[in-house]
C-alpha cells in the first residue's frame, strides 16, 4: 500500500513521520506546489519520490492512496482531481468547506468507485472501542451528559484566520468535539444553541455549543483558537462518569462513581502518533472493496458537516464558497 501525501505542511509532517515508522504501509511520494519543498520534505522523511505539483503526484500509477493535507478551502479541488485520477483519498478534517462540496465529492466518489475517507484521526483510535465497551458494560449507567473541550493557541495561523482558507475554530477544532459526542451518542441532535466570538477577519475564534439529543441526553462543546485548553472529555451516566484525560488522544480512561470514587482506570494501547489507524482503516476498507471506512462512514461525514454549516450560518460566518 503506497501513500502519496499532498501538501507538505504542518500536519503532513506528522503523517510522514507516522508512515516512516509503520512497517505495513509506506509513503511513496509527496506532492507540493514547490518542487524544492517537496524534495526537502522527501529527504527529511525518506520518501522515494517528490513532485513539484499535485497533478504530477496524481499521475503516479504506483500511488494507491492520497492523503490530502491542504487547508480546508483546497480539499474540494484536490480531492476531485484525485478521484478523477482514480485515486483513493484520505482527506484531512474538516472534510470540505460545507455540505454542498461534501455531497458533491461523496457522490463523485461513489460514481467512480473510489474510496474516500475523512482523516478525523480520533474516530479510528482503538481506545474509542474501549470506551464504547465500558459504556456498554453498564459501569456508568445510562449516559445523559457529554462534554468535550478542545482549545489551542493557533490564532496567528493564516489558515485559521482567513475566510478564504475556511478558517475558524469550528472547522479546525470544534469538529473534534462534535465527533466526540457523535461517536458515543447515535441519537439525532434535535436542538442546538451556541455562542461564538469572532476574529476581526470574521471567522469564529471561540465558541460554546450545546446540543440536545432525541434520547434526552445533552452535550456541551467548548472550543477556542485563542488559548491552550484542558482538552478533556467526559460522559456522565446514571451510575457514574467516564473521563477522557485527552479528548482527542486519550491515554487513560477513568470511571468515577458516586462520591467521586475512582472505580476503574483503563490504559489506551500504545501507538506511534495515532495516525497509523486511519491509514490502516483505508487500506483495510480498500482491500474489502469498500468505498468508505466503517469508522467514519459517508453518512457521518455529512451529518457532522450539516451541523457545522448550521452553526456557521447562525453565527454569520461565511466562506467565499458557501
Ligand atoms: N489531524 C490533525 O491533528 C490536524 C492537525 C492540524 C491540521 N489538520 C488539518 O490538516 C490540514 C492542513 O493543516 P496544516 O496545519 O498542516 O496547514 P499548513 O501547515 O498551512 O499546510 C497546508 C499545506 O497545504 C498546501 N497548500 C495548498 N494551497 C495552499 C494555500 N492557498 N495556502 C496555504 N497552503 C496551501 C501547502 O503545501 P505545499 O506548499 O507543499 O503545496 C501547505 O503547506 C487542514 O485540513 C487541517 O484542519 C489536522
Amino acid at each position: 500500500m503506497n501513500v502519496g501525501i499532498i501538501g507538505a505542511g504542518h500536519i503532513a509532517e506528522k503523517a510522514a513521520w507516522t508512515l516512516k515508522v509503520m512497517d505495513d504501509m509506506q509513503c511513496l511520494a509527496v506532492g507540493s506546489r514547490s518542487l524544492e519543498k517537496a524534495q526537502d520534505f522527501a529527504a527529511k522523511y525518506g520518501i522515494p519520490r517528490a513532485y513539484g505539483s499535485y497533478a504530477d503526484l496524481l499521475a503516479d500509477p504506483d500511488v494507491d492512496l492520497v492523503y490530502i493535507a491542504t487547508p480546508h478551502s483546497h480539499h474540494f479541488a484536490v480531492t476531485r482531481d484525485a478521484i478523477l485520477a482514480g485515486k483513493a483519498c484520505l482527506v484531512e478534517k474538516s472534510f470540505m468547506a460545507n455540505v454542498r462540496e461534501t455531497a458533491e465529492i461523496l457522490s463523485l466518489a461513489k460514481e467512480k468507485g473510489v474510496l474516500v475517507a475523512e482523516a478525523i484521526w480520533t474516530r479510528y483510535l482503538p481506545v474509542q472501542d474501549m470506551a464504547r465497551e465500558i459504556i456498554a458494560s453498564g459501569l456508568i449507567g445510562k449516559p445523559y451528559l457529554y462534554s468535550a473541550t478542545l482549545s489551542y493557541e493557533i490564532s496567528a495561523k493564516e489558515r485559521v484566520l482567513k475566510p478564504e482558507l475556511c478558517g475558524g475554530a469550528l472547522l479546525d477544532l470544534g469538529v473534534y468535539g462534535l465527533n466526540f459526542v457523535r461517536m458515543f451518542c447515535a441519537s439525532p441532535v434535535v436542538a442546538t444553541s451556541s455562542h461564538c466570538i469572532k476574529f476581526p477577519t470574521g471567522v469564529d475564534a471561540s465558541e460554546t455549543i450545546t446540543l440536545e439529543m432525541e434520547d434526552g441526553s445533552m452535550a456541551c462543546i467548548q472550543t477556542s483558537a485563542l488559548c491552550q485548553g484542558e482538552n478533556t472529555g467526559s460522559i456522565s451516566g446514571t451510575a457514574g462518569c467516564l473521563i477522557f484525560d485527552d479528548v482527542n488522544s486519550p491515554r487513560r480512561l477513568s470511571v468515577y462513581q458516586k462520591g467521586h470514587v475512582l472505580v476503574k482506570e483503563f490504559e489506551a494501547p500504545g501507538q506511534i502518533t495515532g495516525f497509523e489507524y486511519q491509514f490502516r482503516a483505508c487500506r483495510d476498507a480498500m482491500a474489502a472493496g469498500l468505498l468508505e471506512t466503517p469508522q467514519m462512514p459517508h453518512s457521518e461525514i455529512l451529518y457532522i458537516m450539516e451541523q457545522m454549516d448550521r452553526l456557521r450560518a447562525s453565527w454569520g460566518v461565511r466562506f467565499p464558497m458557501d
